[in-house]
């Protein structure tokens, strides 16, 4: 700005625009002076003119307002709130090491146990990095038996001891009412009404471990702020069904306790 208010002064001197003109240049004559065509650039053309660098020290000044007002009011963030994955080391050293696609045996490494690597979650089928919660996923923490596995059945039942694995068959029930002997033998039509019934129920149980389930995954890739995000996939081979995971599992005590009730004069 100092050589935009220099060059300012020279110029009305030089355009004799000042009050007292040195006496020289009464005694020359005056040069003839051509207009600058639209292409050309005129030194003499004054303060309206703003050079690269000037706007880049206006950017960079309004950028560092921002940033300081932004951690003076946020307390931990120059940017709002915003972090992008390229501040975060914990993506960055995903990102260079590739995508973790591991089976259920190579996932349990990643259980917090060594430090130097990354703790990982998995939700029906899909891995997540969750280093940033140490206090919760790491050794000693509150949900430290969710490292290393995947372990949406007790995502949905909360049955943390029997439920660590990622078999959803049959969770649904846990949203169905148990029904109660009803008090008198049922019509056909009512028991083929019942068996219809149930089979809705079914359904919308159904909706409501998936619901149950998306909103885990929403939290691991990137709710929470972004702290956490996804990494990988489980890798249990081809076909990928639920071939190979033995018979139905029965529903855990808690997730049976939790269940509604329909009495025999409901049913009846
Ligand atoms: C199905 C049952 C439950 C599951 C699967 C579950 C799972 C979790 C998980 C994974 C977290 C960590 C979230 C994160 O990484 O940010 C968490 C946090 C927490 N859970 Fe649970 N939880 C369950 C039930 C409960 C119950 C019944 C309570 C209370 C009695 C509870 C209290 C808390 C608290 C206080 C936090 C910390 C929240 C925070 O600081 O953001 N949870 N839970």
């Amino acid at each position: 700005m100092t050589a935009l208010r220099s060059r300012a002064n020279l110029s009305a001197q030089d355009r004799g625009a000042s009050s007292t003109p040195p006496l020289a240049a009464k005694d020359t004559p005056p040069k003839s002076i051509s207009k600058p065509t639209a292409y050309e650039s005129d030194p003499d053309e004054g303060p309206s003119r703003l050079s690269l660098l000037d706007v880049l020290r206006v950017l960079g000044g309004l950028f560092l307002l921002s940033s300081s007002l932004s951690y003076f009011i946020t307390g931990d963030s120059i940017l709002w709130g915003y972090r992008p994955a390229i501040t975060r080391p914990a993506r960055i050293k995903a990102w260079l090491h590739g995508p973790y696609d591991l089976t259920d045996a190579q996932l349990l490494i990643y259980n917090g146990s060594d430090p130097s690597l990354p703790i990982l979650v998995a939700v029906n089928g899909t891995i997540y990095d969750v280093s940033a919660s140490p206090h919760f996923y790491g050794p000693g923490g509150s949900y430290s038996f969710f490292a290393g596995r995947d372990a949406t059945r007790s995502f949905v039942t909360g049955c943390f001891d029997t439920d660590l694995n990622g078999d959803l068959r049959g969770v649904e029930e846990m949203f169905m009412p148990v029904e109660e002997e009803a008090g008198r033998e049922l019509t056909r039509e009512e028991r083929r009404e019942r068996k219809l019934k149930r089979e809705r129920e079914r359904r919308v149980a159904r909706k409501k471990v998936d619901e149950a389930v998306r909103g885990w995954e929403r939290l691991f890739d990137g709710g929470k702020d972004g702290k956490y995000f996804l990494v990988g996939k489980v890798d249990r081979g081809p076909g990928s069904g639920w071939e190979g995971w033995g018979d139905v599992k029965e529903l855990c005590q808690k997730a049976r306790e939790g269940r509604p009730r329909r009495t025999a004069e409901e049913v009846g």
